[in-house]
């Protein structure tokens, strides 16, 4: 099943390469202020039950500077004469520990295969960098992530800063490389949502479609980039809804937000259709007025134009349209309110999108409420538009008509900005109201 579905798949675009990690490091390092040591660690581990853990996720800092995934590996980027040098302190060999828990490389295998000047074990992590630490006046480092580290640079007794604040910028514009794969996690996101609609049937739990849609991306050696939402109905009005575990039951609408990532990198896609695959008059008039504003959200990605437009741009849509159907009354002024804060927001409570990469929620301050200052959008960003309407039956503070209660619509799609206009790395999975129809149920 999952060959055919995602037939149309082109290959995985060729990896980040070692010339272009170089580059990151290099880039990073010019920033870097005085007699400085930049110190990066990996991701802790996460305990699911006693002695077992989450599957283990690495940092993405570290990966975007090193490639190296690996748990407990520490880059620390040093001058070296007038040269600024990577090392990685990774874990040793040990026979004894990789019969349990898998093979690891150690530091002669990572220096052959990694883009770093330097290896080192991370037994002499403490000596080595308290050494390094000694000439310097500032140690950029993050802390929380690894014990051992934040143990040895609490002993610092010079300025300690956050490497963030570079690296953000970088991050948040995406090479060519990283546009490919972002590509590639878009397109097999889009055709697993497909697949779900294809399959949708009254009766079905939301937890089949989850089942489809994440088997589809394990089949592609992917994986889900955050957990998958699946809710219908009522479900489909709760913004972080993540049980999956009810029936979906003919004449409702089900709300499926599930993205995949490809070498790391995330693809967020939502789609929301009605599960015996007929739109009802008011899921219709809602879906419209949602599509409506994705679109207008979408136009609003230019190049050049502050990273708040296109939540204007959605804003302004929903809320006329919200007056129009008679669910919000006086003037377009009295619905969007003060600040775009006005009633409208009891139906659209979230920002209208972030920026994507390695993160799903990606690093650059473009999320609203973030209350960081404002980007300006610039080619190479890629950005989610995902507005959405909400009228949970649940809901006792909303006073609506009953025909809206439990309707709840979210269209998200992935848009790469560039000098020509924004492009759409999702297009591949339909929204159109008579394609998802003729779509939903048919096998
Ligand atoms: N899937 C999380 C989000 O859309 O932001
Ligand atoms: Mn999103
Ligand atoms: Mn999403």
């Amino acid at each position: 099943m999952y060959a055919d579905v995602t037939s149309g798949l082109g290959k995985v675009p060729a990896p980040v390469s070692h010339d272009e990690f170089r580059k990151r490091q290099a880039d990073f390092c010019d920033s870097l202020g005085g007699k400085s040591i930049a110190i990066i660690t990996n991701n802790p581990t996460s305990i699911r039950s006693r002695d077992t853990h989450y599957p283990y996720r690495f940092n993405s800092y570290l990966h975007y500077l090193t490639n190296w995934d690996e748990e407990k590996g520490v880059a620390v980027f040093y001058r070296r004469g007038n040269e600024w040098t990577c090392r990685l302190y990774v874990k040793p060999r040990d026979i004894a520990k990789e019969i349990w828990s898998g093979r690891v490389l150690g530091p002669e295998g990572a220096l052959e295969g990694w883009p770093v000047d330097e290896t080192d074990s991370r037994l002499n992590l403490e000596t080595s960098m308290l050494e390094l630490m000694d000439g310097a006046d500032i140690v950029y480092h993050v802390t929380g992530l690894d014990e051992d580290v934040d143990k040895i640079v609490a002993d610092f007794n010079g300025d300690l800063s956050d490497p963030r604040v570079y690296l953000d910028d970088m991050r948040v514009i995406k090479s060519d490389s990283e546009i490919e794969l972002m590509r590639y996690s878009g397109e097999l996101a889009a055709l697993t949502h497909i697949e779900a609609m294809r399959r949708c049937k009254p009766g079905m739990g939301e937890w089949h479609l989850q089942a489809i849609i994440e088997g589809c991306f394990l089949y592609h050696q992917s994986e889900w980039a955050y957990t998958s939402i699946v809710g219908c109905g009522d479900n489909a009005t709760i913004l972080h809804y993540t049980d999956n575990k009810s029936i979906m039951n003919d004449g409702e609408l089900v709300l499926i937000d599930a993205g995949c990532e490809i070498s790391g990198y995330a693809s967020d896609i939502t789609r929301t259709f009605p599960v015996n695959g007929k739109f009802t008059e008011a899921q219709r008039a809602i879906y419209e007025l949602v599509l409506k504003a994705q679109l207008a959200g979408i136009a609003a990605c230019q190049s050049g134009s502050p990273w708040s437009d296109m939540h204007h741009a959605t804003s302004r849509v929903l809320a006329q349209g919200l007056l129009d159907l008679g669910i919000l009354t006086g003037t377009i002024d009295d619905a969007l309110g003060d600040d775009w804060n006005g009633p409208y927001r009891q139906f659209f409570m979230h920002g209208t999108g972030h920026f994507l990469g390695l993160d799903v929620h990606d690093v650059g301050g473009g999320r609203q409420g973030d209350g960081v200052p404002e980007r300006i959008l610039e080619p190479g960003m890629v950005v989610t538009v995902e507005p959405g309407l909400y009228f949970g039956a649940w809901r006792e503070d909303i006073d609506i008509d009953s025909k809206w209660k439990g309707i709840g619509v979210r269209i998200e799609d992935d848009i790469l900005i560039t000098e020509s206009g924004p492009i759409v790395l999702t297009e591949k999975c339909p929204k159109n109201i008579q394609e998802i129809e003729s779509l939903i149920g048919t096998i």
